[in-house]
């Protein structure tokens, strides 16, 4: 085969000496822009994995490249006068110039052929390739070219960074942040010779402009980074190597991804590899990463599959649909480290102390988890549990109580309100004492019942709890003071009105989730006259007298909840029901004082919400469910969401519980685990309240990295406790913490599950090695 590789990167240079190794018959050339030994940049980190499948690969190169390595382990943050260090981070180092002159050398002895100085213009230069390499970089030409085949996805990202180097000794991969008159700028610093060290600086687009950086030149930008990082400096120089770069050195971070990654130009396969394809954030240093192991893979097809030039389209097939799953599991992980950059100064800088920042900065991929901390540092992790419970006693984070207006919860977790549709006209039974009561037995330290309506026009079935009579308000008096009797859990009342939602089957009933009624439907409300669903009843658009009404209702439920005992009373403002439907832009069509405008469409949920505060006693908290992304075009935001919390904030709400969705029939949620706490997190930094996190929690270690980076006050878990009401007791175990105290007549199964896990937890570090 003949074959040229485009850029004499990671990527072109790596492809092509393992391609040589294949077949020494294979005619490769790797052509190559800049002169030979030539490049930009500092170092490079990766992970002990990508040497592995080096050492598998290419030993000789291997080999050599852990010759050059400069291998730490610590991680150091400066922040506000104070040094944090954890240890067991494991990273390798590499000067990106060293790393390419041992790819370079390498290509000669197998014969590659290595043409310097040469710009291709694209890929259609080389006609009689069987195959061109488009591996260069992320501004490829070759994939710029065909934007309509490769259909490129290119984001811009709003920080602006610039590369440079420092001989300065650090002897961990070091983060300084200060803060000068106009915003945050952060330095990301880790060793790779013996002598320097790469050291990129950071910070918002506004800050940049506001230093007026947008003018300075290069010797002018590095003289500035000197002067902000002086302290720490203390007297070293940064020096910069990219002065191929014309006029500002500062760059924003571009991510690339690509739908088809190859495709055939009439006269060769072509085919887009390492940056060209995929870029990801200096946050998480690996981009060399990923372009190496794309070229480990394309050579693994063409050696299982078979290495002629009939072979390749197979083969470049089978090497998307392979690295594009890795590439994906990366670029997401990569994603978040990067927006925890762009925003950590408005986000966390100012609000976090020291040692929760530390936290929250290791954690910021969401791929490193409590225990996964305690595995690199368990003395550091164990420091940190102390600090965050305020006490002598490690204690995981989970299991730290929590207080608020009168009450104090005896840890972080909450049983999340689920609707279970199975009252009659409204009242709660033998069923509901059952199922809350299991739940208050099982750990948590407050338990929600679910929606119940204030009226009952206001229920989303004819299943629903209600609170508008004094039957009903008997009813739930009974689990209360049942649950307080036995239990030391709280009982919360989430209090609503399904408004559009409203008069449907129980989605076991219907053909699916909220479909009306067949037969004895009630007439719904809602801010503007429009169905959820398509073929959905069209409820009324509030007038004012309804709303009176409707805040009326609110009240005297307000009023039952107190006289039946709970602890604690939430108003829901979420999922598309009554109040939800004023709040988003999608549901709200009005044109007088109660739509258009956010401060026009909250102003009938603030009401309520002022009117049912004064009703419910002082010493007892409240807070808000919201939906903080409607995940539709044109719908209410993360941004928008942090005014919502703002305004409820203003009206005395303690908490909001940020849930998301079901807004709208045509969402487009995004899950994963933890989908919703990043707007927990972004309404508790920015806003300043108290956030209820939930959604996909799922294990202790969740709800332990959610609470101890301060992402979230509490944790509410709903699914998982509808398979094990003792969800708690049983991750208390599962983590080797045995302070919980069970339920007395159930004390004798606590060491045995104990037992189980920690038998199980043996065997795991044994397999491990460790
Ligand atoms: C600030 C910063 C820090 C980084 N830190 C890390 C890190 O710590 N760890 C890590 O793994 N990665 C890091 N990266 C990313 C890493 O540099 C890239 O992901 C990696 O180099 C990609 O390799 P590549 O071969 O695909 O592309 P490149 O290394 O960009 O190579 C492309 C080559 O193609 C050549 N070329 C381009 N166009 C032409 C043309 N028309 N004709 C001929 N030649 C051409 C270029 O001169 C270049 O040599 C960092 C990147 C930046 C910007
Ligand atoms: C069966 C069921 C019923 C639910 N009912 C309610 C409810 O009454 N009120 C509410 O705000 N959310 C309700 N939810 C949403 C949950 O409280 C929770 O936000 C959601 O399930 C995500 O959490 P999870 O991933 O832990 O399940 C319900 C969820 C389930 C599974």
């Amino acid at each position: 085969m003949k074959i040229v590789c485009i850029g004499g990167g990671p990527a072109g240079l790596y492809f092509a000496l393992l391609m040589k190794k294949l077949g020494a018959h294979h005619d490769i050339t790797v052509v190559e822009r800049n002169k030979p030994y030539d490049t930009f940049g500092w170092g490079v980190v990766f992970s002990d994995q990508t040497m592995d499948h080096m050492r598998h690969w290419d030993a000789e190169t291997a080999q050599e490249v852990q010759q050059a390595f400069k291998h730490w382990d610590d991680i150091e943050l400066h922040f506000k006068g104070r040094v944090i260090r954890s240890g067991g981070h494991g990273f390798v180092g590499i000067g990106r110039k060293k790393m390419l002159n041992i790819l370079q050398a390498r290509c000669e002895v197998l014969g590659v052929k290595l043409l310097f100085e040469q710009d291709a213009t694209s890929d259609l230069d080389f006609p009689d390739a069987d195959l061109v390499i488009a591996s260069d970089g992320v501004n490829s030409n070759v994939r710029n070219r065909c934007p309509d085949i490769f259909k490129p996805d290119i984001v811009t990202r709003p920080n602006r960074f610039i590369w440079l180097g420092t001989h300065k000794q650090y002897d961990a991969f070091t983060f300084l942040f200060e803060k000068t008159e106009h915003g945050w700028f952060q330095a990301h610093i880790y060793k790779f010779d013996g002598l320097t060290s790469t050291f990129i600086v950071e910070c918002p687009e506004e800050v940049w402009l506001a230093h007026g950086l947008d003018q300075a030149d290069q010797a002018e930008s590095i003289a500035f980074c000197e002067k902000v990082f002086a302290g720490n400096l203390k007297g070293e120089r940064l020096m910069t190597n990219a002065r191929h770069l014309r006029g500002s050195a500062w760059l924003n971070f571009q991510r690339v991804k690509c739908e088809k990654w190859s495709h055939f130009n009439g006269k060769s396969h072509v085919v887009l590899m390492g940056d060209a394809v995929h870029t990801a954030h200096f946050a998480i240093g690996s981009g060399t990463k990923l372009a190496l192991e794309d070229a480990i893979e394309l050579v693994r097809q063409f050696k299982e599959t078979g290495d002629k030039v009939a072979h390749i389209p197979q083969v470049l097939e089978q090497y998307q649909a392979l690295r594009a799953i890795d590439v994906i599991r990366l670029q997401n992980a990569a994603w978040n480290a990067m927006e925890w950059f762009e925003v950590c100064g408005k986000r966390y800088c100012d609000q976090l102390a020291p040692e929760q920042f530390m936290y929250s900065m290791l954690t910021r991929s969401q791929r490193i988890s409590h225990e996964n901390l305690r595995l690199r540092d368990k003395q550091w992790l164990e420091g940190y549990e102390r600090w965050f419970a305020g006490q002598a006693q490690a204690v995981p984070p989970m299991f730290t109580p929590y207080s608020l207006r009168g009450i104090t919860l005896k840890n972080r977790v909450v049983v999340s309100p689920m609707a279970q549709y199975k009252c009659t006209d409204g009242r709660v039974g033998d069923y509901h004492l059952m199922h809350l009561g299991a739940r208050a037995m099982g750990g948590a330290s407050l338990v929600f019942a679910e929606m119940t309506c204030v009226s009952p026009e206001a229920r989303i079935t004819p299943g629903c709890p209600g609170l508008w009579n004094d039957e009903q308000t008997s009813g739930w008096a009974r689990i209360v003071s049942w649950v307080h009797q036995e239990t030391d859990a709280k009982m919360a009342l989430q209090i609503g009105h399904a408004g559009p939602k409203g008069s449907t089957c129980a989605p076991w009933q219907g053909d699916g989730a909220d479909q009306a009624l067949p037969e004895a439907n009630w007439p719904l409300l809602s801010a503007s006259a429009q169905p959820y669903l398509q073929h959905g009843q069209v409820p009324r658009a509030m007038t004012r007298g309804d709303m009176d009404h409707v805040k009326d209702d609110f009240i005297q439920a307000t009023h039952r909840a107190n006289q039946a005992g709970f602890d604690w009373l939430e108003l829901h403002c979420a999922h598309g029901y009554l109040l939800s439907s004023f709040i988003s832009p999608l549901t709200n069509q009005r044109q007088d004082d109660y739509g258009g405008s956010l401060e026009n469409r909250l102003r009938y949920p603030l009401e309520v919400f002022a009117a049912v505060r004064a009703a419910w006693p002082d010493h007892l908290p409240m807070s808000v469910r919201i939906s903080a992304h409607d995940w539709v075009e044109g719908g209410i935001t993360p941004m928008d969401a942090t005014e919502v919390a703002r305004a409820f904030k203003a009206a005395g709400a303690d908490m909001i519980d940020c849930s998301s969705g079901q807004v709208s029939a045509q969402q487009k949620p995004i899950y994963g685990r933890m989908y919703q706490t990043p707007f927990a997190d972004r309404i508790r930094q920015e806003v300043g309240i108290a956030t209820l996190a939930v959604g996909a929690i799922s294990e202790a270690d969740h709800v332990n990295s959610i609470i101890a980076a301060g992402r979230a006050d509490l944790c509410a878990v709903a699914r998982p406790h509808l398979a094990n009401p003792a969800w708690t007791m049983t991750e208390a175990a599962r983590i080797g913490y045995t302070a919980l105290q069970w339920p007395s007549p159930y004390a004798s199964g606590q060491p045995q599950l104990e037992a189980t896990f920690a038998r199980e937890r043996s065997l795991q570090s044994a397999g491990r090695g460790d």
